[in-house]
């Protein structure tokens, strides 16, 4: 199994293990935040957009969203759930688009699959690249001073016969510029039990560090990870909501 079958061969199981997110709560709220910050127009592309659950609720809000990912059984899944919409297979650090858009999306952490700072910098760039005048940038991040190897998250989902069971947990060793995702899948029904361990590389940075990366393109606002309230980010969450309007 390679290290990042959730995306490819096990791409069947992403929503499962997604049931518990609020994907309308995340939607509006990013919404909310191109209004306000916004230059009014209502193109969109959600970067690393998986299988697509948050270009179903911008296209339902009247966006003209379009989606990009690397993994191809990800965007089959996506282009199901939004027929309407064109999806591309891109690396997020190195994409081009035809018209440059309003507005640009990164959910669930997935900026930090920028394979390094390096990878980091060149997304940032072609991003500020791929906007129009005043287009935003939002997505969200974890710090990697903050990082708590000891923490996950753990739930369960039956589907069909089989019971799921989905842990994931970040790794950070406390140095560099690298940490981790680890994941692990079980599955088990009446007569077997399967389970299956993912670890993917992710760029890791402290906040003053993306903070400087961003700055030569972008006015850039900070706001507390709650999708349900917009309020400043308070210096010390280790985890932040980021919108970034392009200069
Ligand atoms: C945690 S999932 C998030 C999917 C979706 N945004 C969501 O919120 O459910 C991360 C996604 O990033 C994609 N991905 C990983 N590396 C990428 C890269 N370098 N460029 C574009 N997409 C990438 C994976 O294929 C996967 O679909």
């Amino acid at each position: 199994m390679s290290a990042n079958a959730l995306y490819n061969d096990l791409s069947g199981y992403y929503d499962l293990m997604c049931v518990d997110i609020d994907y309308q709560a995340q939607s509006h709220c990013i919404r909310r935040l191109h209004q306000i910050f916004g230059n009014g127009g209502n193109t969109h592309l959600d970067l690393a957009c998986g299988t697509g659950p948050h270009v179903r609720h911008f296209i339902d809000y009247g966006f003209q969203s379009c989606g990009l990912d690397i993994n191809q059984p990800m965007l089959d899944i996506a282009a199901e759930r939004c027929p309407e919409a064109e999806f591309i297979r891109q690396d997020m650090s190195s994409f081009a688009v035809a018209k440059p858009l309003d507005l640009i999306t990164c959910f669930l952490y997935s900026i930090h699959y920028n394979g390094g700072l390096d990878k980091l910098q060149q997304c940032i760039s072609h991003v500020h690249q791929a906007l129009n005048p005043g287009g935003v940038f939002c997505f969200n991040v974890v710090a990697k001073d903050k990082i708590n190897n000891a923490l996950f998250v753990k739930h369960s989902t039956k589907h069909a016969d089989d019971l799921f069971s989905f842990r994931s947990s970040w790794f950070y060793s406390g140095t560099g510029d690298m940490q981790s995702l680890k994941l692990s899948i079980e599955k088990s029904n009446a007569s077997e039990t399967q389970i299956w361990h993912d670890e993917h590389p992710m760029v890791a940075f402290c906040f003053a560090d993306l903070i400087a990366l961003l700055q030569p393109y972008f006015e850039v606002h900070m706001f507390e990870h709650d999708y349900d309230k917009i309020m400043p980010w308070d210096q010390q969450s280790g985890n932040a909501i980021v919108a970034c309007v392009k200069i």
